[in-house]
């Protein structure tokens, strides 16, 4: 509608950045969490025209966007959009956009920090010398290594490749699996993950969230990974059968894990709290302040572009 500010309802943001990026082109609306929040959206549904969703915790699912008859783009901040209900959205000709690219390197920066402190157990090291120990006597020497270990990624996409290139820079050996072999990667492909489980002695997983990869990574594929198994867990927690993987940590069927991620987040396991030989990381994938600027920006970008009339800049694949 010419002229008219659109508003756009923010879901989940708590940082201001975006709040600026957007205050030109929008009316805003904070979603409020606690018990206020069906009568705040009683009073402003009918005229929200956006969502500029935050957090993949929120879930963006058909209930929720039907609320808002007038509603033409969800805007998400994150490469993952599991949290959306993308198919119901195009369904119903409303576009939804997230943040990919900008936060590809940072992903594979931080993919690296959680394998190389969860490989050679830097986190414990880092306690004990903070508890005092280290005048008592060295501190213990990990285990594992990554000298002469083959590294297992599943999924393939661009920060996969990202990380692919860093640990090639390493000397490590890669290998992957995907559904379908990419002709332009120079690694060996898995079709079945099982098989690949077998030959690795680290599997990493970076691939999206969702129906079609839930629990994926279950009890057999944590017993076919073995006793000097690692794993660790850029993707989403949903991918990872999280109570086959607490049993494998306790029985010792795999060596370790290093998760970014979990299935109820913020919730974290209590037992992985207090498993030793678990490093465990608060989704900072992309948790740099400049990265999570960009994407900040992409989502306004996103916003912007379509109220123009330009349409979306980075829509989610069909
Ligand atoms: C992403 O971008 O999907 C990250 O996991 C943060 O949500």
């Amino acid at each position: 509608m010419a002229g008219e500010t659109p508003d756009i309802l923010l879901v989940g943001h708590s940082k201001p950045v975006i709040v600026g990026g957007l205050t030109p082109i929008s009316t805003l609306h904070r979603l409020i969490e606690a018990e206020d929040k069906d009568r705040f959206l009683a009073g402003v549904a009918d005229r929200i025209r956006a969502l500029a969703v935050a957090y993949t915790a929120n879930k963006i699912d058909a209930a929720f966007m039907q609320r808002f008859p007038r509603l033409e783009i969800v805007s998400s901040f994150g490469v993952g959009y599991d949290h959306i209900d993308a198919a119901w959205a195009g369904r119903h000709g409303i576009v939804v956009t997230n943040t990919p690219e900008v936060l590809d390197e940072e992903v594979a920066d931080t993919a690296l920090g959680l394998l190389l402190c969860t490989v050679r157990e830097l986190p414990r090291a880092e306690r004990h010398l903070r508890a005092g120990k280290w005048p008592q006597g060295a501190y213990p020497l990990s285990k594992a290594t990554l000298r002469n270990r083959r590294v297992g990624l599943v999924g393939m996409g661009r920060i996969g490749r990202a990380i692919a290139r860093r640990l090639d820079a390493f000397g490590v050996p890669v290998v992957y699996h995907t559904r379908r072999a990419n002709p332009d990667v120079p690694y060996r492909h898995y079709p079945v993950l099982l098989d690949m489980a077998r030959d690795v002695d680290v599997l990493l997983l970076i691939l999206p969230g969702g129906a079609a990869t839930r629990n994926l990574v279950d009890a057999a594929v944590l017993e076919a990974l073995g006793p000097d198994g690692i794993l660790i867990n850029m993707a989403r927690g949903s991918v990872v059968d999280e109570q086959a993987l607490i049993a494998a940590l306790r029985s010792r069927t795999i060596f370790s894990a290093g998760l970014d991620v979990f299935a109820d987040e913020p919730h974290v396991p209590p037992e992985l709290i207090a498993m030793d030989h678990v490093v465990l990381f608060p989704h900072l994938g992309s948790g740099s302040a400049h990265t999570r600027a960009r994407m900040d920006q992409l989502v306004v970008d996103n916003l912007a572009s379509w109220f123009a009339g330009k349409g979306p800049l980075t829509p989610v694949p069909e």
